[in-house]
């Protein structure tokens, strides 16, 4: 039994995209378990640059079966873009499942993302406005649509007809907005509903009967351990459980039936959008990470927040989500600077804590502990082998494999197929 979960340990975009895509040349199934389009993941194949926002990763490769699982928010109108910009650049879509029981987001979902934004004032949470806390807080209050009633054209009207008449008086009464048309959206939707027929199925099934039959099943975490909605930095977190424990609940399969958990971890430190980030860098060297390593959202295109490594984020992720193996990407980003700064640990209050706090108080006023190793100042992006990595390059890493209490597992250092070190086989 083979059935491997790459998740991200930080903040989101720690390149699972590229992790997924490289582990999915040995899978039969690859799937996406949470999240919806606010989820930016770019592969790079052959020089050709992919960024997918709902597909999983294991697109790229022919005669794989894709699933888009029921815990994940499906925007219609992003996904079918997504599957018709694949198809004009000749990838095979015919492997594509979409879960009959993911949950649907509406157009009102995006406008309340958007305006609630706003009437959070400073306390805003930086979201994508793509509608998936929206979308998510339907689902959770036993409201929302799902495929299943997306492809019954008179459950959808019925549905759609009471979500609108409390989304347009809420839009109205409440952020002085106006709402939607009953009519437009039904055949809007309805079109959508039959260009995603195809592809609809029970993936819970297909995904168990692939197990079964000992196929490998790659799992594709979207956003991160942090951006988690129980486990990360909350209230600055998704709306759905990107952590290991996820892909249960999110496609349909038990505990059991997880071989291996990967995390994805980024050679230094990034977040998009609000809330606490202890190792941040608001200096010279902040800024040389994000123009070396263009730290620029895939989906939203904000500039991301950059910073020095943080081994207590990384163990604390071990620890969440059962991780066998880091997969550190980005080495090569950090190749000019002469010193590295890896944070060990935090204090607050002249203590070292022990937990990750769960307090954002105590989070924004942690001293990070770091400690300085030097940097290496030579390309990495050529190597290919574990052994011919710079001492520097390969005694920060194994620094932070000690402190985070995980084995290294891949190391990555370029977008590249071929810029990869394996050093344990993971199927
Ligand atoms: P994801 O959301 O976790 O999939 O990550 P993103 O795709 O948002 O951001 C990661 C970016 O880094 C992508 O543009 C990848 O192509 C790129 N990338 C992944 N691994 C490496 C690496 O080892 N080195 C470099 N230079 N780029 C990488
Ligand atoms: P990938 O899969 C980085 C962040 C947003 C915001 C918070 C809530 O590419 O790593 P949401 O729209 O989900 O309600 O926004 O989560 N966020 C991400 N940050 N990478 C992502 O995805 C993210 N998806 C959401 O910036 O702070
Ligand atoms: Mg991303």
């Amino acid at each position: 039994m083979s059935a491997v979960v790459v998740i991200g340990t930080q903040w989101g975009d720690e390149g699972k995209g590229k992790i997924v895509d490289y582990l999915a040349e040995k899978a039969d199934v690859v799937v996406r378990y949470q999240g919806g389009n606010n989820a930016g993941h770019t592969v790079v194949v052959n020089g050709k640059e992919f960024k997918l926002h709902l597909l999983p990763s294991g697109i790229l490769y022919k005669e794989k079966i894709c699933i888009v699982g029921n815990g994940v928010v499906i925007d219609p109108e992003v996904l079918l873009k997504e599957i018709n910009g694949m198809k004009e650049k000749g990838i095979d879509t015919s492997g594509l499942k979409i879960s009959n029981r993911a949950h649907v987001i509406m157009p009102y979902h995006r406008l309340l993302d958007a305006v609630e934004e706003e009437y959070r004032g400073d306390f805003k949470l930086g979201t994508t406005k793509r509608g998936i806390g929206p979308c998510y807080m339907d689902k959770n209050a036993r409201e929302g649509i799902r495929v299943v009633d997306l492809m019954d054209e008179e459950d959808f009207c019925a549905k759609l007809e009471r979500n609108l008449e409390a989304k347009n008086h809420l839009l109205k009464a409440v952020y002085g907005v106006e709402g939607f048309d009953y009519e437009a959206v039904k055949k809007e939707y309805l079109e959508y509903a039959n260009q995603l027929r195809p592809y609809v199925a029970d993936t819970a099934t297909v995904l168990n009967d692939a197990i079964s039959s000992g196929q490998k099943v790659l799992f594709e975490g979207a956003q991160a351990t942090l951006l988690d909605l129980d486990h990360g930095t909350y209230p600055y977190v998704t709306s759905s459980h990107p952590i290991a424990g996820g892909a249960c609940i999110g496609a349909g399969i038990g505990p059991t039936k997880i071989s291996k958990v990967i995390g994805v971890v980024k050679a230094y430190t990034t977040r998009v959008g609000e809330g606490p980030f202890p190792t941040e860098l608001k200096d010279a060297t902040g800024d040389h990470i994000r123009e070396r390593g263009h730290e620029y959202g895939t989906t939203t295109g904000r500039p991301r927040r950059c910073g020095w490594l943080d081994a207590a984020v990384v163990r604390y992720a071990g620890i969440i989500s059962g991780i066998d193996y880091m997969a550190i990407t980005r080495l090569d980003i950090l190749d000019e600077l002469p010193v590295l700064k890896l944070c060990t640990g935090y204090k607050y209050q002249g203590q070292l804590l022990k937990e990750f706090p769960a307090s954002l108080k105590v989070l924004a006023k942690v001293e990070p502990v770091y400690e300085e190793l030097p940097g290496w100042q030579t390309s990495t992006s050529g190597v290919r082998r574990y052994e011919d990595l710079p001492l520097n390059a390969r005694r920060y890493i194994e620094r932070l494999s000690e402190v985070a209490g995980i084995k290294i597992g891949i190391v990555s250092v370029g977008p590249g197929r071929e810029q990869t070190m394996i050093l344990h086989e993971m199927f």
